[in-house]
């Protein structure tokens, strides 16, 4: 049987983390909780590496390694075979000490996006290169102060950054703190998605690039939630879940909704808002997190005796923009490249994949066992101080252009990436607000992503931000203005900013940024 073959390959090891973790679900007897059950063991959770005693200690490979996706083999690029890669977590003051070996044919490396840890020697270090069959140990500490939240890491090496994440690698990274010990939060049962597309051939391995497709940013037409086409997963009746969302894909837009509940966001890219903040619809760009309170209440009111049911969390239409006048014609001639067009990919359309139909991401069914009083939601969680006025101002561009004779190339203020430039340097202990400008009014959105520091968005096109909140990655549409105010106050040393359409990184448009102590 298909499925079973799919557990004994991924989910080796991760047995017992889960088990314990769905215990309460597999005890109860009727036949829905039965296929919750039933549906949580073939699911290939990733192992979980905390931290004890400070420390988070750990051997991880980055290689090519066949496993079954949506019931067929896929040759994916997976960290200790896991696609996601192995969950870590851990707390503020800890020290994490990674064995990092890379079995990959190519240089590949590691970022922990949206740590607040150094960016140099063997911690968050992008400039890093670790060569076929070497080892590198990591080895950073988190902060005393740094917030809760739901980090990720992936692979960095520029030249192969999106090639290696659209192959699959990609991990959560979690800190555990206040957020978690408030006791509603404390009180929710709690689960982990990272979306992800795929796209594969025949065989089952990751479709060689298209032109085309990589300049609009690589769309795979299988899309899965945590390594899983449509999981299942249960919502305590009455109670809450808490959802830790991650977009892991390279280019794809998630736009979410969950059929008949409202969301209570409760955590941004970089840790807890000061109080929830209710959304029917989630827009999640490539490398941003979100965490929400989910509430199995359904639409009934408390009186009402309410029949579980199930409830897709769906993925609506986004249009992310297009080539704008490129689009159209004029793109057939420009398909010089490989000239196929691979599934889900119709570059001829001026759309993008992610402006076709909806798409179920996984179902919620209630846990059979309702608690009697409705959960309640926190009131308040980690209070947002709002950064203080900036000592210094930047505008920073983000465009396409058509260069003769070389195609299309992707840049910030008008370069693209060098290694060797510093495009911008801060000296730390500094606040300074950036305007971040799409300047192509009618042509591609692109995800902004600053290594350097957290930031808070202060307005876009002028309107200012309804909440205060922590962000790493932040969408800007095609002429859309942003401005967002940064503190760089801890980590001295260079990294970078881009688009995290890891494509569009990949073909330029990223900078090098200096924080000088
Ligand atoms: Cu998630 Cu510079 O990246
Ligand atoms: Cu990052
Ligand atoms: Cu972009």
């Amino acid at each position: 049987m298909k499925r079973r073959h799919f557990l004994s390959i991924s989910a080796a090891g991760a047995g017992s983390v889960f088990l314990a973790q769905c215990s309460r679900v597999s005890t109860s007897s009727t036949n829905e909780a039965q296929k919750v059950a039933q549906s949580f063991s073939q699911k290939s959770l990733p192992a979980v590496y905390t931290s004890t005693d400070g420390l988070l200690d750990l051997d991880l490979e980055a290689s090519y390694k066949t496993i079954n996706l949506n019931g067929k083999p896929a040759t994916l690029m997976a960290y200790n075979g896991q696609v996601p890669g192995p969950r870590l977590e851990a707390r503020p003051g800890d020290t994490v000490r990674i064995r990092f070996t890379n079995n990959l044919p190519d240089p590949t490396n590691i970022h922990y996006h949206g740590l607040n840890i150094s960016h140099s020697g063997n911690a968050d270090n992008v400039f890093l290169s670790v060569q076929p069959g070497e080892t590198f140990t990591y080895e950073f500490s988190l902060p005393e102060d740094h917030p809760a939240g739901t980090f990720w890491y992936h692979p960095h090496r520029h030249g192969f950054v999106a090639n290696q994440v659209f192959a699959g690698l990609s991990g959560f990274f979690v800190v555990r703190s206040d957020l978690d010990e408030i006791p509603e939060v404390k009180a929710a049962s709690e689960a982990f998605l990272a979306l992800k597309d795929f796209q594969l051939d025949d065989e089952g391995n990751i479709a060689s690039p298209d032109r085309m497709a990589v300049m609009m940013g690589r769309e795979g037409a299988l899309v899965t939630a945590s390594g899983q086409v449509n999981p299942s997963l249960s919502i305590p009746a009455n109670g809450l879940l808490r959802l830790r969302l991650l977009n892991a894909s390279i280019s794809r837009f998630y736009r979410l909704q969950v059929e008949q509940h409202s969301m209570q966001l409760i955590a941004t890219d970089g840790g807890a808002l000061s109080a929830p903040v209710e959304v029917k619809e989630l827009l999640l760009v490539p490398g941003e997190r979100a965490e929400v309170l989910i509430r199995g209440d359904g639409e009934a009111s408390p009186q009402e005796n309410r029949t579980p049911g199930s409830y897709r969390l769906l993925n609506l239409p986004y249009d992310r923009g297009g080539m704008g006048m490129m689009g159209g014609n004029s793109m057939g001639g420009m398909q010089m490249g490989e000239g196929h067009s691979m599934g889900g990919m119709d570059m001829n359309s001026s759309d993008p994949a992610t402006s076709g139909e909806t798409l179920p991401l996984a179902t919620f069914t209630y846990s059979d066992s309702p608690q009697n009083e409705i959960a309640v939601l926190p009131a308040q969680l980690i209070p947002i101080e709002p950064l203080p006025a900036a000592q210094n101002t930047r505008r920073i561009e983000l465009s396409m252009r058509m260069l003769f004779m070389r195609g299309m190339a992707f840049t910030l203020n008008d370069k693209t990436y060098s290694e060797d430039r510093t495009d911008i340097q801060v000296p730390l202990n500094t606040v300074e607000e950036w305007e971040i400008a799409n300047v192509d009014a009618d042509m591609m959105d692109h995800p902004f992503h600053l290594h350097a520091a957290p930031f808070q968005v202060i307005s876009r096109n002028g309107q200012p931000e309804p909440y205060p909140a922590w962000k790493d990655t932040v969408l800007v549409r095609g002429g859309e203005t942003l401005r967002i105010r940064i503190h760089f106050k801890d980590f001295p040393g260079k990294s970078v900013y881009h688009c995290h359409i890891l494509d569009h990184e990949e073909l330029g448009m990223m900078s090098v940024i200096d924080v000088q102590a």
